[in-house]
């Protein structure tokens, strides 16, 4: 019997994985650069009058089978372009799973409506539909299903709700590229689907977002929410027809992204076949659950987020993290810790001033509780998860380390009691 590296013994691995650290694992080469420097000879770097930008909206849009795309600055840019879009009255109510970025609620908050969270599952750590209607009220205008580490939310019941109470429904795909549920991709089955090209995410262009549609009013609103409201990005006669902000991927961002568009495929397919390749590895282990892919689904794995049972195993998460790591597996714990409503931010719901806007649209008795307790399913997932990382860099061997931190671990779990 082998001793644990956490009580002295010797590691698994010792070496580093290819793509640890924030820059080392991104796949950047001479498309990028030549693209690059394309735009910076052509002296235009604004989307008005640029090529990239539009080129980018395009080809995101076909490579998803969708009418309509609008590239912008950021993921949280893209879900507010989204809610924009749909245009909700102040006071609105739109419901969102409560493991996520703040990207993905400032924009409600942005646009005047109350972040409402329903509760997730364990299987698939998507929106819980059944949780989610108990929480819909006749002020509520939209759901945001968040497809959380590159997994599907169940949509089926998702849709069946926005179809029985007449409500819009944004795809947050931030960590979802080439996610399959039910073999259609994540971003196409509800009303409006977003994308964030930020650093960490499968692909990038440092920060940046995409909004994609098939309905021709959101498609045109969602366009115009992102340059202040003025028609066909400043080309023709200066006016200014709605509400909106100034939201535009400049030509520097598309360039990348350009050439990283390219790649999404192989990206996706590897980090799906090695995730699925540790999955397969370790869900023999005792109380250990593995995430749950829909039939005709695809999990992508931003991360790969195990489940434990720590009652069972009388281990905790942290602890199995910490013996894990120290085996030289790419493991952490927790995730964001804590529900996202939570946090200060929404605990306090202290957004404007000291004015308690948007909170105070709601009717007296009403009001939306961001307090403990509310989401137990979620604060028991974020007490149980481990994860993994996992980058399309990692090669067969890699993967194989990480397996064999497992399974030691898991046989010598007393060490760990
Ligand atoms: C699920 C989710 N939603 C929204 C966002 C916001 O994206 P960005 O950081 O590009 O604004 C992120 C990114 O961290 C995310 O992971």
């Amino acid at each position: 019997m082998s001793v644990l590296a956490i009580n002295g013994g010797t590691p698994i691995r010792t070496t580093g994985y290819p793509h640890i650290g924030t820059a080392a694992g991104r796949t950047f080469d001479e498309l990028e650069m030549n693209n690059l420097r394309e735009v910076m000879a052509s002296g235009m770097l604004n989307r008005s009058g640029g090529k990239f930008v539009p080129q980018v909206e395009k080809k995101w849009a076909e490579h998803l089978g969708m009418k309509y795309c609008t590239a912008s600055t950021s993921g949280t840019a893209a879900i507010h372009v989204a809610v924009g879009a749909i245009n909700p009255e102040p006071g609105s109510e739109i419901i969102t799973g409560p493991i996520t970025d703040m990207g993905t609620v400032i924009p409600i908050l942005a646009q005047n409506c109350i972040p409402v969270f329903g509760d997730l599952r364990r299987d698939n750590i998507g929106l819980d539909a059944e949780d989610v209607e108990r929480r819909i009220t006749e002020r509520t205008r939209a759901i945001i299903p968040v497809h959380l580490c590159g997994n599907a939310t169940d949509m089926d019941p998702i849709m069946a709700l926005a179809e029985k109470y007449n409500l819009y429904v944004i795809e947050d795909c931030s960590q979802a590229y080439g996610t399959l549920y039910k073999g259609k991709h994540v971003g196409t089955i509800g009303h409006m689907g977003t994308f964030s090209l930020q650093q960490s995410k499968h692909i990038t262009c440092g920060d940046g977002g995409l909004t994609v549609t098939n309905d021709d009013n959101l498609g045109s609103r969602a366009e115009l929410f992102a340059n202040k409201g003025w028609p066909n990005y400043g080309s023709g006669d200066r006016d200014y027809v709605m509400f909106g902000m100034c939201y535009r991927m400049t030509e520097l961002q598309a360039a990348v992204l350009d050439a990283q568009i390219d790649k999404v495929d192989w990206v996706t397919a590897r980090r799906a076949e090695l995730g699925d390749m540790v999955c397969a590895a370790v869900k023999g282990l005792d109380g250990l659950e593995v995430p749950s892919i829909s039939e005709g689904g695809r999990h992508t794995y931003w991360f790969l987020p195990l489940l434990v049972d720590q009652e069972k195993l009388g281990v905790s998460t942290s602890k199995l993290a910490q013996a894990l790591s120290k085996e030289g597996a790419p493991c952490g714990a927790h995730y964001i810790g804590r529900p996202i409503f939570m946090y200060d931010l929404l605990r306090e719901k202290k957004v404007y001033g000291t004015s308690n806007y948007p909170y105070c649209l709601q009717p007296a008795g009403q009001e939306v509780r961001y307090e403990a307790g509310e989401c137990p399913a979620t604060e028991k997932i974020l007490d149980d998860m481990l994860q993994v990382s996992i980058n399309e860099k990692m090669t067969d061997e890699d993967v194989a380390d990480i397996i064999a931190c497992f399974e030691k671990v898991w046989e010598n779990l007393d060490e760990l009691r």
